[in-house]
């Protein structure tokens, strides 16, 4: 599958999950295998460009990742150009432009869903984005505002004429949020009638589901919160389009991700080697990129949070999940994730 000149070896994607995808998490994901493409968290175009936001660290990647997505949020055309032109400076595969966001805060200043919301506004933003820079510009949108306003056929065609290389529709509205079921159907109609790759969202949880989603005629599948409860969960997918079965995972290798991740978290930009990380340019007045931050307690609630989905599905998952929650250092945390996973006979 190709995305404007970049190849994707596997349309099975990592779908952006703010506070969760970051490069470690991909990074491990993508070791697994069967994962064409991975998309950071979201960033603030406005951050970008000022080169002083907090958040800068979210458009962080790793040479490991590629191809990498860098997805953005805003409104203002002038703004989303410069931030597409610092994405495509940082080296990144893919600029994308978040048009999915429900979240108050950001639907607020009329970005993420509220785009939605004013199509002609949001095309004028894509247009300005695909004449700023050379790499592909795509939209990840949903399925529009509320149930009166399921616009993403028409804002998808319009964004394809002004010049996005690929859709991605997460079927569900704003007002929706997370509840009820991505709607394929719709997805699939946007599919049919876009001349650009047109990727869905939502619901996948197990692999014959990613599978089977393909069967909507979309060009590739982004899998959310179905990576965080299962990383193998793109590399079983692929087994199954191989027509192998899907690669069973022991509750020794679940463990071991875990430790990975703790290992990665805690090595953050030690050692690492000229090129590997890009980094987000920074005003002066923001000071150097900022090394050691109580990393512990970092890493421990990024495994908390990782853990509230990591845990569904598992036998005494609920127990893991407070037990984690109570954790006050690595160490406590390392002991727990041993009982857990490693104190049983290495072929279960
Ligand atoms: C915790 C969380 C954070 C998310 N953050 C983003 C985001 O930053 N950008 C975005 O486009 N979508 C975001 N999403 C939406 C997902 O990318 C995806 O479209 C949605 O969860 C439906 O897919 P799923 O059912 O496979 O999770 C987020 C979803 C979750 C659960």
């Amino acid at each position: 599958m190709k995305i404007g000149q970049v190849t994707l070896a596997s349309p099975f994607v990592v779908a952006p999950m703010a506070g969760m995808t970051d490069t470690a998490f991909r990074r491990l994901v993508k070791r697994q295998g069967g994962c064409g493409l991975v998309v950071t968290e979201m960033v603030s175009s406005e951050g970008l460009v000022r080169g002083i936001d907090r958040t800068l660290e979210y458009a962080e990647y790793t040479e490991e990742e590629r191809p990498v997505s860098i997805q953005i949020f805003g409104r203002d055309p002038a703004t989303m150009a410069a931030a597409a032109q610092i994405v495509e400076g940082m080296g990144a595969d893919i600029v994308d432009v978040n048009m999915g966001c429900p979240v108050a805060k950001i639907a607020r200043h009329s970005a993420g869903c509220s785009l939605m919301r004013q199509p002609e506004h949001a095309a004028s933003v894509i247009e300005a984005m695909a004449l700023a820079v050379k790499i592909p510009v795509t939209v990840k949108m949903r399925a529009g505002w509320n149930d009166g306003a399921r616009n993403a056929p028409t804002l998808a065609r319009m964004v394809q004429d002004a010049g996005a290389a690929a859709v991605t529709i997460h079927g569900r509205t704003a007002e929706q949020s997370y509840s009820g079921l991505a709607d394929w159907d719709l997805v699939a109609r946007v599919a049919s009638e876009l001349t650009i790759p047109v990727l869905g969202s939502g619901d996948c949880i197990e692999p014959e589901q990613v599978i089977g989603r393909m069967e909507a005629g979309v060009s590739g599948v982004l899998v959310g919160r179905g990576v965080l409860r299962n990383p193998w969960i793109l590399a079983q997918a692929a087994d199954l389009a191989a027509g192998r079965p899907p690669r069973v995972v022991t509750l020794r290798e679940r463990g071991q991700f875990l430790c990975d991740y703790i290992e990665l978290l805690l090595n953050e930009r030690v050692d690492e080697g000229e090129g590997f990380r890009h980094f987000a340019p920074r005003g002066t007045a923001d000071g150097p990129v900022e090394i050691a931050r109580g990393r512990d307690r970092w890493v421990i609630n990024k495994i908390r949070a990782l853990c509230a989905w990591y845990s569904k599905g598992l036998e005494g998952g609920s127990h893991l999940r407070t037990r984690v929650n109570s954790a006050a250092s690595l160490a406590e945390l390392h002991d727990i994730v041993d009982e857990f996973f490693f104190a049983v006979p290495a072929a279960v």
